[in-house]
């Protein structure tokens, strides 16, 4: 067992409904590959190269390899693979990877949301949810996030969360096709106070259930 795995987060209410956070299950494979078919425009702009065609990478018979090579990571205490779900039903993915440890403990973070959701306070309750739960449970103290400057949504998840812009990594990232600059952001665990939740309730974005 690796530190603040496996693990269950929230219940948040936030406007899209009541948000949750666990572990990525094998049966995520339906649901999974019906809303990435369905969401490749929303998606392709900003996620990693892909080896092959789209829809083979997000066919149903492709996840249960994924979610294997996602919980081997976790288990070797290397990624945090969350689920995302609202009211109950899967609504994207939440990652925390390259989980370093010793004297740097800092990761990344990177998630999505299903396009029938967004702008509902989804991302930023997640992002929030999982940055307090990796700092006071998964012994890291920094989290990085590297978003495409164009992300407008993104940014502004980054931004409302408490993330700070650290620079700018050109040609950082092999996303949709091409080498990508990307705006850094990271926070550390000093400057989330009571927590990010705390913080999201109190400014009346989010509220406990
Ligand atoms: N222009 C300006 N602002 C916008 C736009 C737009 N076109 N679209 C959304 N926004 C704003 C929203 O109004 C909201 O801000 P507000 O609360 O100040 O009004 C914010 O962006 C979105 O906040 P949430 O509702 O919490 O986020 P959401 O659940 O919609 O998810 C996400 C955002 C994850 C970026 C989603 O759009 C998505 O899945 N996009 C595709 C994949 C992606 O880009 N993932 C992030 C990659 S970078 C990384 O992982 C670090």
């Amino acid at each position: 067992r690796h530190p603040g795995w496996p693990a269950k987060l929230g219940p948040l209410r936030v406007p899209a409904g009541v948000l949750a956070v666990r572990p990525v299950r094998l049966r995520d494979a339906g649901d999974w590959s019906r809303i990435r078919l369905r969401d490749r425009e929303h998606l392709e702009t900003w996620e990693p190269t892909g080896v092959g065609p789209w829809p083979d990478r997000n066919a149903f018979w492709s996840w249960p390899s994924q979610w294997a090579a996602l919980r081997g990571l976790a288990r070797r205490g290397q990624c945090l693979p969350f689920t995302i779900t609202v009211d109950g039903r899967f609504a994207g993915q939440i990652t925390v990877g390259n989980v370093i440890r010793a004297s740097l403990r800092s990761a990344w973070i990177g998630y999505w949301v299903s396009s029938d959701i967004v702008r509902g306070g989804v991302a930023t309750g997640a992002v929030a949810l999982v940055t307090d739960h990796v700092f006071d449970y998964g012994g890291l103290h920094r989290l990085e996030a590297t978003v495409r400057p164009e992300n407008t949504p993104s940014l502004r998840v980054l931004t409302k969360v408490g993330y700070r812009q650290e620079g700018l990594f050109e040609r950082y990232l092999d996303v949709a096709g091409g080498w990508r600059d990307h705006f850094c952001y990271a926070i550390t665990k000093e400057e989330t106070g009571h927590g990010l939740v705390s913080r999201l309730v109190a400014k009346g974005l989010a509220e406990r259930v």
